[in-house]
């Protein structure tokens, strides 16, 4: 049988290194927003997992909802033009508003979907990522609360895919580089 775990050079966070960290940015998320009712957004498909678990670490009232976006480029390094193939459900003028993301590389994605945003006029808007990569940062984006300051490296699992595979995987790990060396 094959295995994801054979295309895996290390795991670098844990299942339970990420159950700790999301119940720490669940009970900060909570204080934040103890007197507004927020509406989490959660960037698919890679925030799946990440908001699945936040939002209960989270036991206030809140709201959901998702957007679909994809960024040109190829399946490694993203291009910063973004397209929203699924918007909102909901008009966000007035509201408060959290993103929720799985990972901040060079910030592009999240540059241009903020600004998109924004111009919608919510209250408020802010960022909350599992991963950032600081270090690779082409524009001016930084988030609100961040779980883990990533390494540069090529990161799958709990919901970080590579060519769609891997999100499946229940902790973040350093892919091969053997497995994506073709595509770069
Ligand atoms: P940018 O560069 O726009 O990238 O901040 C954001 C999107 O790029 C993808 N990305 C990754 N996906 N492992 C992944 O599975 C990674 O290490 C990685 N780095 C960037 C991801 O889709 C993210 O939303
Ligand atoms: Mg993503």
């Amino acid at each position: 049988m094959e295995s994801l775990l054979d295309d895996i050079q290390s795991v670098l966070y844990s299942a339970e290194d990420i159950r700790r960290r999301v119940k720490e940015l669940g009970a900060e998320l909570s204080s934040w927003y103890r007197d507004e009712v927020p509406l989490v957004v959660g960037i698919l498909k890679g925030a799946s997992y990440f908001l699945a678990d936040l939002t209960r670490e989270m036991p206030i009232p809140l709201e959901i909802d998702y957007m679909v976006v994809s960024s040109y480029g190829t399946s490694t390094r993203s291009s910063g033009v973004v397209r929203i193939l699924k918007d909102l459900d909901y008009d966000i003028s007035g509201r408060h508003v959290l993103l929720v993301e799985d990972i901040i590389d060079t910030g592009l994605t999240l540059r241009y979907l903020v600004d998109i945003l924004a111009r919608r006029n919510p209250k408020s808007l802010k960022i909350v990522t599992l991963l950032d990569k600081p270090a690779r940062r082409k524009v001016d984006l930084v988030p609100d609360l961040v779980g883990f300051t990533a390494p540069d490296e090529f990161l799958v699992g709990y919901g970080l895919d590579y060519a769609e595979r891997y999100r499946n995987l229940p902790f973040v790990g350093i892919l091969k580089s053997r497995v994506y060396a073709e595509q770069r």
